[in-house]
């Protein structure tokens, strides 16, 4: 039988793939590693096809290996007989826990069959939800900034884990950046917020990312991007 990861999208259940939600229809069971992407699931799964699996609140490397161990094992016994999901938030293979997972199971249980559905990430969506584009020919870096981190260096960059924005936003202003903020964009649970005010963003939660793209960068013109166009339409 199959282990699917299965990508949620960002968190409204509409953002799912067809072919994940045909998965998420289809399989026998599916284990979600916390609450919201298990309130995802509920949308097209119901309650008693949900699984658990214990995942201790904690750093220890030594403790996290030995309760991957645990949990590939309960999956990989269930994998003998039933078709089996693991869902993400996003897409499984962008930050996700289900590289934990999959890693495991590689090491200890090589026999079990995996596929990957992708989902939509945070990576892209955060540029309709914040009304950015990433124009075809510039380039995009994806960071981590957690615990108020900072790093600089590409033009435009995207950061996840943004755990304490008015420290992200100090450093990047100062490295001379411009900022703006995201969170929860596309959830259904708790309030999105769009803004470039840091102080907007007191209250840590982890679901913010942000896009700093470097003050003043020359842009060639666009196609299709018009000035002055004339009543009759031509430039
Ligand atoms: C562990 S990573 C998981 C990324 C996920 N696998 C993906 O592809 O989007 C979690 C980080 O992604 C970002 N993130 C994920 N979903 C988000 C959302 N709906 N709104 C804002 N940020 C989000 C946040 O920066 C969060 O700290």
């Amino acid at each position: 039988m199959t282990v699917y990861g299965i990508g949620l999208g960002p968190g409204d259940a509409d953002l799912v793939t067809v072919k994940g939600k045909r998965l998420l229809e289809s399989v026998d069971v599916v284990y979600s590693p916390g609450r919201l992407s298990r309130t995802v699931a509920l949308n097209h799964v119901p309650e008693e096809r949900i699984g658990d699996l214990d995942f201790p609140m904690t750093r220890d490397p030594d403790e996290l290996r030995r309760a991957w161990k645990e949990a590939a094992a309960e999956v990989a016994e269930r994998a003998a007989s039933d078709d089996i999901a693991f869902v993400t938030l996003g897409d499984p293979n962008v930050y996700s826990t289900f590289g934990h997972l999959r890693r495991t199971l590689d090491a200890f249980h090589p026999e079990i069959e995996l596929e990957v559905v992708p989902g939509v990430s945070a990576m892209t969506a955060f540029a309709t939800a914040l009304g950015v584009e990433i124009e075809s020919g510039t380039g995009l870096a994806l960071r981590e900034a957690a615990n108020g981190a900072v790093p600089t260096g590409p033009d435009r960059m995207i950061l996840f884990k943004v755990t304490d924005a008015p420290a992200t936003y100090e450093g990047l202003t100062e490295a001379g950046y411009d900022v703006k903020f995201g969170r929860r964009l596309f959830m259904e649970q708790g309030e999105t917020l769009v803004t470039s005010d840091p102080e907007e963003l007191e209250e840590r939660d982890y679901y913010t990312l942000a896009y700093a793209e470097r003050a003043g960068l020359e842009r060639d013109v666009a196609t299709a991007e018009f000035d002055g166009v004339d009543s009759e339409g031509s430039v």
